[in-house]
């Protein structure tokens, strides 16, 4: 972990012995950080340009909310459990990151056919979905306008990257990283009906050797369009459609810019929907915590509840019809041992979602599942064995009331399977 603290201070006395410039970019300056190689500071400036820096502009403050967006994007996918090289925010304009080797490839993932990919493939009309995304790399070459590179061509530039060689299995996985960010980008973004079209994104090498969401996500980033309406474009598009820059178009451009940074600030929220568990004894407490523990880490409320439908029927029944009624999106997580009869009654007399997850040890579990799956028609119950599924059958039908609910979900896959791959690497480097 980076000391922001100790950081700080050391900028108020002397920034100039503390920092010095690695690297410049069109629109960012990247420091090295005294006493450590492992973290720099990125500085984003007020320059904005486009095709290629042959439109560019000084905007005073851009800099700023460009930091802004970024740290609202990065943090947002922090909170759903995705590796980044962000660290901490130090200042309106800067951000101390992982320093890294970074992929000189840009992974543009596109959700709407426009801009120039309807230029390289003539025929495709604007507008054209992509419901699996469509993923394209771009070798990063100022001079040679960034060229479109297939995967072998990255294959046969072995780009070896802080000691990780970029071969075919890195592809494919850093194609599903960009995939994964996409989707929990476009439903944050949803959240305001905005459309998010397409987008690109870099990746690093850290000094550990761990590959990770470098660079910045902000809004020279993407496109966004409010209601999927390309006219009302918040993003670094506008700029490169202006005719003519003026300080107009400038200021309309600044607003949008402010307007995404304030929008990007909502997209960590307390957790919108729930989980009622309910077990029918006591007896089951610790398989409750195991599933309570499990909900927490997936982003979803939990409510813990003891009742038995066998020997409390009505009061079942009344307790679910509280849940029902208080407009919180709710599921219901019956446990209960020996014959279930919990989960299937209040599946007859609610419309709340009831998974069945029967805490059973070794000893009659064979019979007593069968009253989890056999139970009469009309009810439309499920079973799931174990805390941690039954935990995520509930927080997958709550996923589309909780953006980040969804997000963990994705995110929490996408390292099952890097956790696959780093296994793999074990055996073959
Ligand atoms: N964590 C990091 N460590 C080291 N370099 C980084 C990191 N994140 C981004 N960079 C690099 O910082 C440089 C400056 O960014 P930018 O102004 O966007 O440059 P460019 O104009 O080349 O896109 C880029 O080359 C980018 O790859
Ligand atoms: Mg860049």
């Amino acid at each position: 972990m980076f000391d922001v603290e100790v950081f700080k201070k050391h900028l108020q006395i002397d920034e100039a012995s503390c920092i010095k410039k690695l690297a410049e970019g069109k629109t960012k300056e990247i420091y090295e950080i005294k006493d450590t190689n492992d973290f720099v500071l990125i500085r984003s400036k007020n320059q904005l340009t486009a095709f290629n820096a042959a439109r560019k502009n000084d905007l005073e403050g851009k800099g700023a909310i460009a930091c802004r967006t970024t740290t609202n994007v990065f943090l947002y996918l922090q909170a759903l459990g995705l590796h980044t090289h962000f660290e901490t925010g130090v200042s309106e304009t800067d951000f101390v990151a992982k320093r890294c080797e970074m992929i000189p490839i840009e992974w543009v993932v596109r959700r709407v056919a426009t801009g120039s990919f309807l230029k390289r493939n003539p025929g495709v009309p604007q507008g054209y979905r992509f419901n699996n995304l469509k993923l394209e790399t771009f070798f990063k070459d100022d001079e040679n306008d960034d060229p479109q590179w297939s995967d072998e061509q990255i294959i046969s530039r072995e780009f070896v990257v802080n000691g990780l060689k970029i071969g075919r299995e890195e592809i494919f996985l850093l194609k599903r990283q960009t995939k994964t960010i996409f989707q929990v980008l476009e439903k944050a973004w949803s959240l305001s009906d905005c459309q998010l079209i397409d987008m690109k994104v870099e990746f690093g090498v850290t000094t550990k050797g761990e590959i990770v969401l470098a660079d910045v996500i902000d809004n020279d980033s993407w496109r966004v369009w409010p209601g999927g309406d390309k006219r009302l474009q918040l993003d670094k598009q506008m700029y490169r459609d202006m005719t003519e820059v003026t300080a107009e178009s400038l200021q309309e451009l600044v607003k949008n810019y402010e307007k995404v940074a304030e929008l990007t600030g909502d997209w960590i929220r307390f957790p919108k929907c729930r989980a009622l568990i309910i077990m029918g004894s006591t007896a089951d407490t610790a398989f409750c915590e195991k599933i309570e523990k499990n909900l927490t880490s997936l982003g979803v409320m939990k409510c813990v509840r003891v009742c038995s439908a066998h020997k409390a029927t009505t009061e079942v029944l009344h307790l679910v019809a509280e849940y029902e009624g208080d407009g919180v999106p709710t599921v219901v997580i019956a446990v209960a041992g020996r014959s279930n009869g919990l989960g299937p009654v209040i599946a007859g007399n609610s419309f709340l979602p009831v998974i069945n997850a029967p805490p059973g040890g070794p000893e009659w579990i064979s019979q007593d599942i069968w009253s989890s799956l056999h139970t009469p028609s009309g009810l439309g119950c499920t079973t799931a064995l174990g805390a941690d599924e039954a935990a995520l059958a509930g927080a997958k039908i709550l996923a589309s009331h909780d953006h980040m609910v969804f997000g963990r979900i994705l995110c929490d896959q996408l390292n099952n399977f890097l956790s696959i791959y780093k296994g793999d690497k074990k055996f073959t480097s």
